[in-house]
């Protein structure tokens, strides 16, 4: 276990994966619960929000903090992923100085093999971030499912804005039986709109100012889905990113909540939702928003 001396006031981080298993188990009690969340660093808002929620519901916080690496698919991506322990465990300390964290190696996650499980996610894994991302969700359920074994949560804390990683981590827990809720938040977002992500930091000043079309355009196609097709109102998204010359769409999709399937025609029985993702500068950033 290292201290973490900040302001006279020690916090554990642990670095190990015994340790840390070692110090739950002692401060749990039969029936106290341990919520988690799960996280790559670079905390935002959103991660504090999590957070909070999670204090706010369980006896102890578990926060875990790695860049997970068989989950990207472009190691460049990998590269440029910011990696700021010192600052992100300041900010858990201001929300709360009881947060447990834990930021392992790549080692302690993966003695030594980095590779990935192989799921079957029924398919959703080949929607959307699936087709652009080859293996991202082998890698998040591989990750997910080993930090599960380690910290044993009852609750774990995931953002809807990754909506497909939220169903994709549902459906894990439900193929191996796994005894943790997890329960899906809403997203945070900045005074324009633009979901939090830690991409974010990556933007310059006017882009993450003129990111906000892309919430603006997800309002506006939830507009347009209560009298237009699903095929309308893709056209119509595709038609706004063709004249916006910053912006590149990757995708625009209305799939069902449940299956993540494609709306061909619209149901009355089935839950909707819009899913986009845009590039600006080699910066690749998503959304999603509910349509019901
Ligand atoms: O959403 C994320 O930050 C990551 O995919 C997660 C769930 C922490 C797994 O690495």
């Amino acid at each position: 276990m290292f201290a973490f001396n900040f302001n006279k006031i020690i916090m554990p981080i642990f670095h190990g994966k015994a340790a840390l298993i070692e110090f739950l188990n002692s401060v749990k009690t039969s029936n106290s619960t341990i919520g988690f969340v799960p996280t790559m660093g670079a905390l935002h808002q959103g991660h504090l929000s999590l957070m909070q929620q999670s204090l706010a519901e369980n006896n102890n916080t578990v926060v875990s903090i790695f860049v997970n690496p068989t989950q990207f698919n472009n190691p460049e991506d990998l590269k440029k992923y910011p990696r700021t322990l010192e600052k992100d465990t300041q900010k858990i300390f201001s929300l709360d100085t009881n947060i447990i964290i834990y930021a392992p190696s790549v080692d302690d996650i993966y003695e030594g093999k980095v590779a990935s499980e192989d799921f079957d996610f029924d398919g959703l894994e080949n929607q959307m971030e699936g087709k652009f991302r080859p293996g991202h969700f082998n890698g998040v359920g591989t990750i997910v499912k080993r930090l599960f074994e380690i910290v044993s949560p009852t609750n774990a804390y995931f953002g809807k804005k990754d909506f497909q990683q939220l169903q994709i981590v549902k459906k894990m827990v439900r193929k191996n039986h796994l005894d943790v809720n997890i329960i899906g938040c809403e997203i945070f977002r900045e005074s324009n709109g633009l979901a939090m992500s830690s991409r974010n930091e990556r933007l310059s000043v006017p882009e993450r100012e003129q990111a906000s079309i892309i919430y603006q355009t997800l309002v506006e196609a939830k507009e347009k889905f209560k009298t237009h097709s699903c095929n309308e109102v893709k056209d119509w998204v595709t038609e706004v990113f063709n004249s916006n010359t910053i912006f590149d769409l990757e995708y625009f999709e209305i799939a069902d909540e449940e299956t993540l399937t494609t709306c061909t025609e619209q149901s009355k029985d089935k839950n909707y939702r819009a899913f986009i993702a845009v590039f600006v500068n080699n910066i690749r950033l998503i959304d999603t928003i509910s349509l019901k």
